[in-house]
């Protein structure tokens, strides 16, 4: 039997339509434009993709888009010294950095400089401190995302096991702190694995929910799945993969893959998010949704 297909594409529809109207009501209200600001360093090829998503994902939403794209010789300084502006900037609601940084710049020392109440990345110590003690100012995009996809889909996280393959800031960790709170999305017995866990498909073998962020293409394979798990994939990778084409000659085509092997995945998995049109599209929309809810803070604030 095949798994049912998360469509986070099509679920990051309906909530950038409903973030839509709640930006023309706050619009109206308030006569304030919500506005993200999105820095780019150098030219990484993906990032520059990630960067025009946000870019129109904002505008199509009603809310303002800054871009500011820098070359690659940048210093420490000068992006310090750029975000030491914005932060000050009353028409800025939301302050972005597009990672990865150039290697020449302390990424921490940057991501650290955007002041808690513009960081709608929920990057900042302060930021991920709240989001531990279950007391959030923003929550994590692409672990947001997750969460929202899972309540969405009526797919109950209570009392469930949630593995997680995957130890970092941006996803594995806060993946593993929005499962453990308490209510709705939360509430599930998480673990969490790393390259140093030992007999890592004897764990993800115990998995209800299976949430993979490893960065390896299909390393995820049937065997390691429990029958009817749900399986979230958020992994993006590039890899060469043999396809047919219309002449019935096979040729190699490089595609973005997930961390999890679909194909032998989606035949054991209960459900399954594809990539792409899973994970990512929804983690555009949750900085959508942070930006508007850090305006709805800001003007309150005035
Ligand atoms: N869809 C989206 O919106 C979105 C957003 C963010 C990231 N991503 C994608 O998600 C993936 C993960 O991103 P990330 O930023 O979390 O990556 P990361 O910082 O490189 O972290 C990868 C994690 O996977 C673990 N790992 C690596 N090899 C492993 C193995 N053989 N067995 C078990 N664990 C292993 C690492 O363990 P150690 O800590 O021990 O090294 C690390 O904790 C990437 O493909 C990235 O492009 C997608």
């Amino acid at each position: 039997m095949s798994a049912q297909i998360l469509d986070g594409k099509l679920m990051a529809e309906n909530i950038r339509a409903e973030i839509k109207d709640e930006v023309a009501k706050f619009v109206e209200e308030t006569k304030v434009q919500p506005a993200l600001a999105v820095i780019l360093v150098g030219e990484n090829p993906a990032s520059q993709v990630y960067v025009r998503n946000k870019e129109a994902a904002c505008v199509k939403a009603g809310m303002k888009s800054l871009m500011y794209r820098l070359p690659e010789e940048t210093t420490s300084s000068e992006l310090l010294e750029l975000i030491g502006k914005l932060n000050k900037d009353a028409d800025v609601h939301g302050i972005l950095v597009q990672l990865p940084l150039p290697k020449s710049i302390d990424e921490k020392k940057i991501l650290d400089a955007i002041v808690p109440e513009k960081d709608v990345d929920a990057f900042h110590p302060t930021n991920v401190g709240l989001i531990s003690q279950g007391r959030p100012n923003f929550l994590p995009c692409t672990p947001y995302g997750i969460q929202q996809l899972l309540v969405r889909s009526k797919i109950e996280t209570k009392g469930k096991h949630a593995v997680i393959i995957g130890r970092s800031d941006i996803v594995g960790k806060p993946m593993a702190l929005l499962l453990l709170q308490k209510g709705l999305g939360g509430d599930a017995t998480v673990t969490v694995c790393h390259s140093r866990t030992a007999n890592l498909p004897e764990i993800t073998k115990q998995a209800d929910i299976l949430i993979a962020a490893i960065g390896q293409a299909e390393f995820v394979t049937a065997d390691m799945v429990k029958p009817g798990a749900v399986v979230i994939d958020v992994g993006m990778n590039r890899k060469e993969k043999e396809v047919v084409d219309e002449n019935g000659e096979k040729k190699l085509v490089n595609k973005l893959v997930g961390d999890v092997d679909f194909e032998s995945v989606k035949e054991v998995a209960g459900w399954i998010t594809p990539v792409p049109g899973g994970v990512g599209p929804l983690t555009v929309t949750m900085i959508l949704y942070n930006t508007l809810n850090g305006a709805r803070r800001q003007v309150a604030a005035r």
